[in-house]
């Protein structure tokens, strides 16, 4: 990319929200970046511009087909710094998306440069009150006007930034969630997408996220797509279970989303000789090692959940309480080390920040 990004400030900031009382993903900060892509050109204009509306053509190829991809990421503030945590692996994993989706690849460079420039412009906005950080989502897409099932010769990137704090509400991140095995619907298929960020994932999720939330449940934990046996991930995080002081968390086989702090979290437990397997988990395992009473714990991870610890699982009209529905010792050490490293107040042992 040889063209330099460009800044034009907002000339009327906006009045900031109550850093004590967030909402996930509900005020969003002064500014934002932009590049289009061209066909023939390639990526180019990049830009940070006051957040503004967008304005697209009603035929716009996204509003009809889909070609669409995002990701989440976290800035910290850390004692004057801001800090990034794995922001390579996010940029990485939106081209791997891109290239599922059709979507031209973009510089990665680009990217992590023109987002340091972003979130050092927005420093004010990134709250500093536990648990709470600033949610970068950067997106992508189609914007050719036309209504041909093809993919499209025009895209745009932006990225958004908003202060957040607990993805599930209320002030304790640590809250155990409570889940709901979903055995009606499936979320992805082997040769699918589901491996992608993209927003028809999401979209397809919601008849079963909507159901579970009827029944009580906070989120639905999908089967696979063939035999609805095997687990795969939670609606917003992937998922660990802690059966005989050994982990195990379902194996990245196409359908599941190679979660960035799943892989800090097994990292982390390599790190600390903690076995960990990562591979096929049948329901029944769970459920047979529940009636053992080998079921420690179970969790989910994410970047906007963090780690979040399960206290009940509903499946096959059997309701089971993990761990006396109370978080667990090894999710409660996870999240302390993650959000210490993220945060710049534990020794970053694995290298995973990046100072703004
Ligand atoms: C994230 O954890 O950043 C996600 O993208 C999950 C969700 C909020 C859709």
């Amino acid at each position: 990319m040889a063209e330099s990004l460009t800044i034009e400030r907002t000339k009327s900031p906006k009045t900031k929200p109550d850093f004590s009382q967030l909402a996930f993903g509900k005020n969003f900060t002064d500014h934002m970046f932009v590049v289009d892509y061209v066909e023939g050109e390639g990526w180019i204009d990049p830009r940070i511009v006051p957040y503004q509306p967008l304005t697209m053509d009603p035929s716009s190829l996204v509003f009809h087909y889909g070609q669409a991809v995002f990701e989440g990421m976290k800035a910290y503030y850390s004692d004057g710094n801001i800090m990034l945590f794995r922001p390579e692996k996010n940029f990485e994993r939106l081209n791997q998306s891109n290239r599922r989706m059709s979507i031209p690849e973009i510089d990665e460079q680009l990217l992590i440069d023109s987002l340091k420039e972003l979130v050092s412009l927005e420093r004010d906005w990134i709250p500093r009150g536990e648990g709470q950080s600033l949610y970068i989502r950067p997106f992508v897409i189609a914007t050719e006007a036309s209504l041909s099932v093809k993919p499209s010769s025009s895209y745009k990137l932006l990225i958004i930034l908003t202060p957040v704090g607990s993805y599930y509400g209320g002030d304790d991140a640590m809250n155990p969630v409570s889940i709901y095995v979903e055995n009606e619907f499936v979320r992805s298929v082997r040769g699918g997408v589901g491996f992608t960020k993209t927003a028809g994932n999401y979209a397809a999720s919601l008849k079963a996220q909507e159901q579970a939330g009827s029944a009580g449940y906070d989120q639905v934990l999908w089967l696979d797509g063939v035999e609805q046996r095997y687990i795969e991930e939670v609606g917003s995080m992937n998922i660990f279970f802690k059966i005989s002081g050994k982990v195990v968390t379902p194996a990245l086989n196409g359908s599941i989303l190679e979660g960035i702090t799943r892989d800090s979290v097994i990292e982390l437990l390599h790190y600390w000789d903690i076995p960990v397997e990562e591979r096929r988990i049948d329901m029944e395992e769970i459920r047979t090692a529940y009636e053992a009473g080998t079921l420690e714990e179970i969790f989910g991870t994410g970047t906007a959940a963090v780690i979040s610890p399960v206290g009940e699982l509903r499946w096959d009209a059997q309701t089971y309480k993990i761990n006396n529905a109370e978080t667990g010792p090894l999710a409660k050490q996870l999240y302390d080390t993650i959000t210490g490293i993220q945060t710049g107040d534990k020794e970053d042992v694995l290298h995973w920040t990046r100072t703004v």
